[in-house]
């Protein structure tokens, strides 16, 4: 597709320069944010990973198991990602989106089986009403047979995105056999989760939301479940997720090198309903622009997924 006929798609550049939001961005009433009443003073659970070594090992895993039965969420401290890691993506992220729109748009796909893509929506054939977003999504397992796809510029992009691809990696095996070990799977056998997804895979999105005139009227990202294993979330500085929780929306506020981990609908299928995948959404602001960077882990396409016996 072309440039000129793919620009108007392109909402960080729709942006800059309106005082009102284009009536494909307005959600009818009934489904708006609410900014100023919904949110509950809630919080999902902080987990500090460092104990996972320890003697408090089986508090960190009870910790697990009680935020994946209640919230479906939590966040994470002390990780194993290494700060200048986490910097470097979210610096190359941001010029990646800071690009002018001539350049972005290369990558530019309505196809949702390409494995390297930039859009607006999760499917803009089939969506009605529009997201104040824009998003690459990349497909980064095995990172060798999808990494010339990826941008190439910033030229520091490949480089930055393999070793933070690798390093989340890493991140998601832990979480998954503790969360495996959380929930009862049996253990060192084809049952846990890690050993249900075939070959694995791993995607990632860059999720650009620019600042919107009227906030009230849409989403960067409307109420959804991730149909994935689990999610592993990074923010930037500005708080715009929101996750559901006894009827309210739960504000997740951003803490600096943290990741916000979710479950999605195959693990509550693996484990029998006990986890739960839950509604979340994103919500933007009329003054900052933010971005998030979610990777998410998922079975081979050729995988069966199913409730797993518990030991
Ligand atoms: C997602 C998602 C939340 C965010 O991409 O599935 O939930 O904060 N993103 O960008
Ligand atoms: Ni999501």
């Amino acid at each position: 597709m072309e440039a000129s006929a793919t620009s108007k798609l392109l909402v960080s550049d729709i942006a800059s320069s309106v005082d009102h939001v284009p009536s494909n961005y307005v959600r009818p009433i009934s489904d708006r944010p609410n900014l100023s009443i919904e949110t509950s003073g809630d919080s999902i659970p902080m987990i500090d990973l460092q104990e996972l070594h320890g003697p408090n090992r089986a508090d960190v895993i009870y910790q697990v198991a009680h935020a994946c039965a209640s919230y479906g969420f939590f966040q994470i401290k002390n990780h194993g990602v290494p700060e200048k890691t986490i910097e470097r993506m979210m610096t190359v992220a941001r010029e990646f989106f800071r690009q002018p729109e001539s350049e972005r748009v290369k990558h530019y796909s309505a196809d949702t089986k390409k494995t390297t893509r930039l859009s607006t929506s999760f499917n803009v054939g089939s969506e009605k009403v529009s997201n104040w977003r824009e998003f690459l999504r990349l497909h980064c397992l095995p990172i060798e047979d999808f990494i010339s796809e990826w941008p190439s510029s910033p030229v520091s992009f490949r480089e930055v995105t393999a070793e933070y691809a690798t390093s989340v990696r890493a991140l998601v095996l832990v979480l998954l056999e503790e969360i495996s070990e959380s929930v009862g799977l049996a253990k060192d056998s084809d049952c846990k989760a890690s050993n249900t997804l075939g070959k694995h895979s791993q995607h990632m999105a860059l999720n650009y939301y620019p600042p919107c005139p009227q906030a009230d009227l849409t989403f960067g990202l409307p109420g959804h479940k991730d149909p994935n294993l689990i999610s592993a979330l990074l923010q930037d500085e500005v708080s715009g997720l929101q996750v559901f929780k006894d009827g309210k929306w739960i504000a997740v506020h951003p803490v600096p090198n943290t990741f916000i981990v979710n479950v999605g609908d195959q693990m509550q299928v693996i484990s029998n309903d006990k986890y739960k995948s839950v509604l979340h959404r994103a919500v933007v602001n009329s003054d900052k622009e933010w971005i998030s960077i979610p990777t998410f882990y998922c079975p081979s396409l050729d995988a069966v997924v199913g409730p797993q016996p518990m030991s």
